[in-house]
């Protein structure tokens, strides 16, 4: 069922009533009131991101995008106008209240790409609407959000994808299955780099005085649950990652992608210490760089986070530090495997066609699922309602080291964690930093 999607409503009860699985029938076929019964999306936030997202989703054939949503005018009608020429039509609605658009019942999903203080809410609020979600990294601005939102979405038992498309890429699964299929014997240690710094995207630089925000953007409503600061250009579009009443700075926008794929790697409880749904550090040590408090970019420049995993894994997360390569490496005693974007290296450098090979042949105890692409994935996912290759509870603790090593580098101690009960043991001051306080009227 990945993949045969254009079947008619019709034909899917044919072929239901025709096999002798037990006849069971989602509450709603997909976007019934959609041409073809494809299945219907929505776009909420729909900047640099979120604009990419939507291409892809236009790009798949067994959905169409219905609505798009942001508080930005311009950003809206751009999208809007976008996804018309796709379609040669004039049918896409636009919000700029993210609620009216979750009211609507023909919606089958949305993908939210929001900064991410505007993550938990609206995703939450979805899973509640009985919408399946894409939702961008890192999962949430808190760790206590995250824990929200794997709830609501396994409460609700709605399908889940997030914006970590790594998981879909051939490098990172060939080097996440040596791993998991034992080349370089038992993990004892998992490096992952980071950039550090703050990236200039929008070409601001950090020192613009504060202004009047632009014509068309409801800046109360960009600013939502967090704490209202006067407007200024270099903490908006797409470079408020480097201000944490916003972001997370360079740790938290890389965390849900290259420590997700090094728990990819030590999903196999065997050579690892998985599964990546439940897995998690027992203690943290941390040090930062941070720029004064008041600073427009505030997140740290330089940082190193030590982790002690289950089953004597070490796993360092690192930004600014030339010893710790970029993107991840696992390190056993009988070798090595270091990915990131293009690169796939390994010690020994024939397991790099041999693993393709072995892949291709089905000859691996562990095979991990080739995507289609992780758009189509997660449309896959809703017609067979299997999980994502990275569902919210993969997010939540890919992302969790990054939110604990903040918490133990601002605090300046070691943090003992429950990564069960997910609690930090013995530290208040620690553990109120595990959530923030929501600007009224905004709370999950
Ligand atoms: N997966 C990836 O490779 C990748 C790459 C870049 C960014 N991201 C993630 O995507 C998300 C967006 O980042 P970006 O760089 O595209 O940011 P951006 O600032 O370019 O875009 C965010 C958009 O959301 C809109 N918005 C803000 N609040 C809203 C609300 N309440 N309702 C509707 N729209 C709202 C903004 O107006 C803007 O158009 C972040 O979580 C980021 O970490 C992921």
């Amino acid at each position: 069922m990945r993949s045969n999607l254009s079947v008619s409503r019709r034909g899917m009860l044919k072929i239901l009533a025709a096999s002798s699985a037990p006849l069971f029938l989602p509450r709603r076929m997909f976007g019934a009131d959609a041409p073809s019964n494809k299945i219907t999306v929505a776009s909420i936030g729909v900047g640099w991101q979120g604009g990419s997202n939507l291409g892809s989703f236009l790009g798949c054939g067994d959905c169409r995008v219905v609505a798009i949503c942001d508080v930005d005018e311009g950003h809206l009608n751009g999208a809007i106008k976008k996804v018309n020429e796709h379609y040669k039509s004039s049918d896409c609605k636009g919000y700029k209240d993210y609620r009216e658009l979750l009211a609507r019942k023909d919606i089958d999903a949305v993908a939210i790409s929001t900064p991410d203080h505007w993550h938990s809410i609206p995703a939450i609020a979805a899973a509640n609407a009985g919408k399946d979600i894409f939702c961008e990294k890192p999962l949430s601005k808190t760790l206590a959000e995250g824990i929200a939102m794997v709830e609501a979405v396994q409460k609700n038992k709605r399908i889940w994808q997030t914006g970590s498309w790594q998981r879909s890429q051939n490098f990172f699964r060939w080097a996440a299955e040596l791993v998991q299929n034992g080349y370089i014997g038992k993990v004892t240690r998992c490096e992952v780099g980071l950039p550090s710094g703050h990236s200039d995207f929008e070409k601001t630089g950090h020192d613009k005085p504060n202004c009047e925000p632009p014509a068309g953007l409801d800046y109360e409503f960009w600013t939502g649950p967090s704490q209202m600061m006067p407007f200024n250009p270099c903490r908006f579009h797409k470079n408020w990652r480097w201000n944490y009443n916003t972001g997370g700075g360079q740790l938290m926008d890389w965390i849900g992608h290259h420590c997700d794929i090094g728990h990819w790697g030590l999903a196999n409880p065997k050579f690892g210490c998985g599964p990546d749904d439940a897995i998690g550090p027992s203690e943290i040590s941390a040090t930062a760089e941070f720029p004064p408090k008041d600073d427009v970019w505030n997140t740290a420049t330089k940082f190193k986070i030590e982790c002690k995993y289950p089953n004597d894994v070490e796993v360092v997360i690192a930004g600014g530090y030339n010893e710790i390569k970029g993107g991840t490496k696992w390190i056993g005693p009988d070798g090595w495997v270091h990915v990131n974007r293009g690169v796939f290296e390994t010690s020994k450098k024939e397991w790099q066609e041999e693993i393709k090979n072995k892949e291709k042949d089905g000859k691996l105890d562990i095979t991990l699922y080739k995507s289609p692409g992780h758009q189509q994935e997660f449309l896959d996912s809703i017609k067979s309602r299997k999980r994502t290759l990275t569902p919210v509870e993969i997010a939540h603790r890919s992302q969790s080291p990054g939110h604990l090593g903040y918490i133990a580098s601002v605090v300046g101690r070691k943090l003992k964690w429950d990564a069960a009960k997910q609690e930090i043991i013995g530290d208040d001051e620690a553990t109120k930093l595990l959530s923030r306080t929501f600007r009224a009227p905004w709370h999950i």
